[in-house]
Formats: C-alpha cells, sequence, structure tokens
C-alpha cells in the first residue's frame, strides 16, 4: 500500500480530486514536444525527416525482434532456451513523447518514462552505462533487493553505427497504484546516440513477439499476476495542449462521457496468428465521405507523433485530399485553408467512423509557400504491408466544436485497452476533460 500512497503522492496533480474514482490508479503525463512544427507555425523538415527515419529504425527492429520471437516458437522449447542466452535487438524510445513517472524495485527507485503502446520492451539505463547516459536517473538492481539478474543480454546495432546494450532483469514495478513482480526491465550499459540525446526512458506497452527478451509487457503482467483493481484494461488520454493520463486496472470514469456510443474493437492478430500492436484490421481511411484506400490493419501508436502507411498507400490517400501535391518522398501538402476532413473506420464498422483533428493534422506552413500545409499522413516503407500507424495525430483529440451525439462522427477519444480479451475501445470524451 505504501507503494501507492508514494505513486499519487508523485503524481501530484489534479487526480487528486475526489470527482475522480480510483484516482491512485491514474498519473498525469507530460508532452515532450518533438519540434515537428516550428514556433512561427512553419513545418520544420528537418525535424520531420529525423521522425520519419526514427520510425523506420523503430519498426525495423520490432520487425527483427518479430522475425527471432516467431522463429523460436516454431522451434519450441529447445529454441526458448537458446534465446534466453542469445542476444535480440533492443527498442529505441526517441520518437515517444508522452512521459511519467515510475517505481522500480525495493526500495522504489522512481523514473520518468516514456509510454510506447508501439513497441514492447522496458528499458532504463544502468550505473554502469558508458555511452550516451548522461543524466538519465539509473537503475541500479544491486541496490534492489526484489531484482533477478536472468543472464539474458539483449543488444543492437543501429544502422547510423551506434550500438545499444543491456542486461535483463525482473523486478518489481508500480505504476499508477499497480505493483507487479518479476516485470522484465532491460538495464542498458550503452545506449544509441539517438536514444541517448532524451531526458527518460522508455516502456513498451505492446505485445511480446516485438520485445528483444520476449518479454511481457507491464499492462500484460498486471492481468497475468490479476493485480488490477477493477478491469484488465490500462487507458490513455491524450491531449498536446491540456491534461493528459494513463490508468492502470480500469479507465477513468470521470474522462468518458456518459451514455455516449463506444464500441469494442479486437485487437487483431498479424496475419501470422501472432499478435504484435494494438491494432485494428478490416480499417479503411476515408476524406469527408470518400473512402480514401482499401481495407486494411491500423496500429494505434502513442510513441509516434505521425500517421503513416506505405508509400503507395500514402499516395491513394492523397489523391482523395482536394488540391493536395506531392513534397517529397514521404510528404504531402494540401491547402492551408481548407483542410481535409480525415476519418477513419475500424473493423468494417461503418456507423462509427473515427476523425483526425484538423489542428494535430496540419503538421505547419511551407516557408516556401506558406498557403500550402503539410499534413500529418505520411508515405513511408516500414515493412508492415499495407497498414497504416495511427500516432498521436489520431487519438488526440480536442475538437469540441464538432462534438455532437447526432453526429455519428465522433472525434474525441478516450483509448482503452483490454489486455484480458485482447480488445480496444474509442471511448468519446467528456467535455473539457482533457483541457
Ligand atoms: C528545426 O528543428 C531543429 C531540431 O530538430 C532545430 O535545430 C531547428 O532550429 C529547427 N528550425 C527552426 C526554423 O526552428
Amino acid at each position: 500500500m505504501l507503494g501507492t500512497i508514494v505513486l499519487f503522492a508523485l503524481a501530484g496533480s489534479a487526480a487528486a480530486t475526489a470527482a475522480i474514482p480510483h484516482s491512485d490508479a491514474t498519473i498525469e503525463l507530460t508532452r515532450r514536444d518533438p519540434g515537428l512544427t516550428n514556433l512561427d507555425g512553419s513545418a520544420n523538415i528537418t525535424s520531420l525527416l529525423a521522425e520519419a527515419s526514427r520510425l523506420a529504425h523503430k519498426y525495423e527492429r520490432n520487425r527483427l525482434n518479430w522475425d527471432t520471437y516467431s522463429a523460436m516458437n516454431e522451434k519450441g522449447p529447445t529454441a526458448k532456451k537458446m534465446k534466453k542466452r542469445g542476444t535480440a535487438a533492443l527498442t529505441e524510445q526517441s520518437h515517444a513523447v508522452w512521459t511519467g513517472k515510475v517505481n522500480v524495485g525495493t526500495p522504489a527507485q522512481t523514473f520518468d518514462v516514456y509510454f510506447d503502446t508501439g513497441s514492447s520492451d522496458f528499458t532504463l539505463s544502468s550505473p554502469s552505462c558508458t555511452a550516451n547516459c548522461n543524466g538519465k536517473a539509473h537503475y541500479a538492481p544491486a541496490d534492489s533487493s526484489t531484482s533477478v539478474r536472468t543472464g539474458q543480454t539483449v543488444s543492437t546495432n543501429f544502422v547510423d553505427g551506434t550500438t545499444s546494450r543491456g542486461a535483463v532483469f525482473k523486478d518489481t514495478v508500480t505504476l499508477a497504484g499497480t505493483t507487479v513482480t518479476g516485470q522484465d526491465v532491460v538495464a542498458a550499459s550503452s545506449l544509441s546516440s539517438t536514444v541517448g540525446e532524451l531526458e527518460s526512458d522508455g516502456m513498451g506497452l505492446a505485445y511480446p513477439s516485438l520485445s528483444a527478451a520476449g518479454s511481457t509487457s507491464f499492462g500484460l503482467t498486471m492481468v497475468q499476476q490479476k493485480q488490477y483493481a477493477l478491469y484488465p484494461y490500462f487507458s490513455m488520454m491524450l491531449s498536446y495542449g491540456g491534461r493528459s493520463e494513463i490508468t492502470f486496472g480500469g479507465f477513468n470514469r470521470a474522462r468518458v462521457l456518459s451514455g455516449s456510443s463506444s464500441y469494442w474493437f479486437n485487437a487483431t492478430p498479424d496475419p501470422n496468428g501472432v499478435r504484435t500492436y494494438w491494432q485494428m484490421g478490416l480499417s479503411v481511411p476515408y476524406v469527408g465521405n470518400t473512402r480514401a484506400g482499401g481495407y486494411t490493419t491500423h496500429i494505434l501508436d502513442s510513441g509516434t507523433t505521425l500517421i503513416v502507411t506505405s508509400p503507395a498507400q500514402a499516395a491513394e490517400f492523397w489523391a482523395a485530399v482536394p488540391g493536395s501535391a506531392k513534397y517529397d518522398d514521404n510528404f504531402w501538402s494540401f491547402p492551408c485553408a481548407s483542410p481535409p476532413d480525415v476519418k477513419f473506420s475500424f473493423s468494417r464498422n461503418t456507423v462509427f467512423k473515427y476523425g483526425v483533428d484538423q489542428d494535430a493534422f496540419n503538421l505547419g506552413y511551407l516557408s516556401s509557400a506558406p498557403d500550402r500545409c503539410i499534413g500529418a499522413v505520411i508515405g513511408q516503407d516500414l515493412g508492415i504491408g499495407t497498414s497504416w500507424i495511427l500516432g498521436d495525430a489520431f487519438p488526440d483529440e480536442t475538437y469540441p466544436a464538432r462534438q455532437t451525439l447526432v453526429d455519428p462522427i465522433v472525434v474525441n477519444w478516450y483509448v482503452i485497452h483490454d489486455a484480458l480479451k485482447n480488445r480496444i475501445m474509442l471511448a468519446q470524451l467528456r467535455p473539457g476533460a482533457n483541457s
């Protein structure tokens, strides 16, 4: 119980009001601005290209981890034992932007970490970390009476020539009032420069197949150990300017519009039947009421700022946007004065379409042509076929003017991940919940 009280105090936020049930299960998140839009409102092309490149690295590593994971599952227990001694890729967290507090070990060591639903490893820097760990809080397994060394190490060589390495420990982790034991934690001994420049470390929340160590991520461990207060869920409310938060063991009723139409979508496994991302199949993008692509899978990724699909799919999407023009290999522009009405439907459910906030969709105007703006849907070959990644530009919705119950185009979401039944709910936000 002490852990709960400590964490609650750390949250130190408006969560402490009586109006919010189970407030100890919720922590406030802080947003790091990835700098895609300059202060004058123009698009920062350098940052956008860097973001696209980081994204490519992240999804490549996820894919490498998946390869290892599925190869081992085919070959059975012997291969599994080999993996425990082997090496695999570490996940980079640099594009993740939502940070909050987590306690690791006994006595508790406290960290600010990124919450990334698009990867699966929990990585902290160790005291012996030699490269790019400056300014990071260190996880010292030796100072934790509950830490257990697994003997497994993970490492990856990045395309840019840098390397990340770490040893896998199991330890007690407390997050938003929820405590699990034996959670895999990677204690990094060196970090790639792309990770090292950041102030904090990352917690992935996707499925084990994307983890370098084959680890079960916190939200799933919580369910396996039945450590949830109310429901086997973890839930996120993300906002650019207002309050953002994550809840484990349920959802924050105070954030959800009661009586609103909510719908569970199955979190679909990949075509091989392996669970990977929090994703929904049979999904379609729309521009206005026009379908702007075929049925495919859409991945919810809190660690990505953009909406990304393959170059061919992106071209098909942008062809449906009036006045659009290709800017370069990745990006397209649209007339700033008439932003497109971008929506998605999931699981062949055509009753509810989920809209993208027009401000979030606009990444800034072009300095060379100020009446043209760069759009958040970009084309990038990430090796995920025709799938789409819906990053922050998707679930971060603050558009109350369009929020009416008679309008089936729901534009404000609260995202609930059911880690037991593997399903996702996009619930409508109570007006003002995230302001
Ligand atoms: C664009 O972002 C980079 C960092 O990625 C920054 O150094 C640069 O100053 C930004 N450009 C402008 C015009 O603000």
